[in-house]
């Protein structure tokens, strides 16, 4: 694999384990993934979720015998029917998780994807065009802290942009709360940042938090997550969350 990280390799295990049952639970289909890097992640959620699905039908097997006798049989029992089949119907549902990447890394993510299902990754620097599409999640993974100030603004006000009303955005990574490191691992991570570009650092959940609300999203969840890592999870409600 090209352009391999080991830190991804580590923490795609703790996010799948809260975001594949987040996708399942809430039907979200079409995932659009900024700074996918080698793509690593969007491979091993994709894995996951084909077996949550594969689980979820083998004990679907009742729902699906249960939806189809009990519409061919009175009327009253229609509405179990539908619900039951409603959900069979979500267990077998695709997921269609595209990457993207800034241009000097997707010739390398375009290979890494190569035969692996997985739509080919485009350009995406979260400054330039965004595509006129409309996903149920944008998800991205420790990319804020690599960007610029303006860089990660102009990612919130793309979130706004793609995300359908009551979708998700999800964003992985360390997080300063209150104006302070949640560790002291994480206070050194971004001097080493800040070292290499003066524009990169961990950011501040506040500030993020602000802006994601003035792009329409409330936070929905905030998960801890080994080695000082955070996954936020927000929806979008549609009209911007009032600051009060
Ligand atoms: C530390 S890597 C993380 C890669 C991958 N998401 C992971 O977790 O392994 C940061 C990624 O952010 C991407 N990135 C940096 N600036 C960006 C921008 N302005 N627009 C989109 N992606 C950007 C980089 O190309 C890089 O792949």
């Amino acid at each position: 694999m090209l352009n391999y990280s080991s830190a991804s390799e580590r923490n795609r295990v703790p996010i799948a384990d809260f975001l594949i049952p987040l996708l399942h639970e809430k039907s979200v289909v079409d995932v659009l993934e900024i700074g996918s890097g080698s793509g690593q992640q969007a491979l091993y959620f994709s894995q996951c979720y084909v077996a949550m699905k594969q689980a979820l039908l083998g004990a679907g097997v009742f729902a699906d015998n249960f939806a189809s006798k009990a519409s061919n049989s009175a009327s009253k029992a229609s509405n179990s029917a539908s619900k039951a089949s409603n959900s069979a119907s979500k267990d077998r549902q695709v997921l269609n998780w595209q990457c993207t990447e800034m241009p000097e890394n997707l010739p390398s993510l375009r290979q890494n994807l190569q035969g692996s299902g997985l739509k080919a990754p485009f350009e995406l620097n979260v400054q330039a065009c965004w595509p006129t599409i409309n996903v149920d999640l944008l998800y991205s993974s420790n990319t804020l802290h690599i960007m610029s100030w303006l860089q990660v603004q102009a990612f919130f006000a793309g979130a706004d942009s793609v995300v359908k009303s009551g979708g998700f955005l999800a964003v992985y990574g360390p997080f300063r709360y209150n104006g302070a490191f949640t560790s002291q691992s994480n206070a050194e991570f971004d001097h080493i940042l800040r070292q290499h570009n003066s524009a990169s650092g961990i950011r501040d959940f506040e500030q993020v938090n602000l802006l994601a609300r003035k792009a329409r999203f409330s936070l929905f969840a905030d998960y801890d997550l080994p080695a000082n890592n955070r996954l936020l999870v927000w929806q979008k409600v549609g009209l911007e969350v009032s600051h009060g």
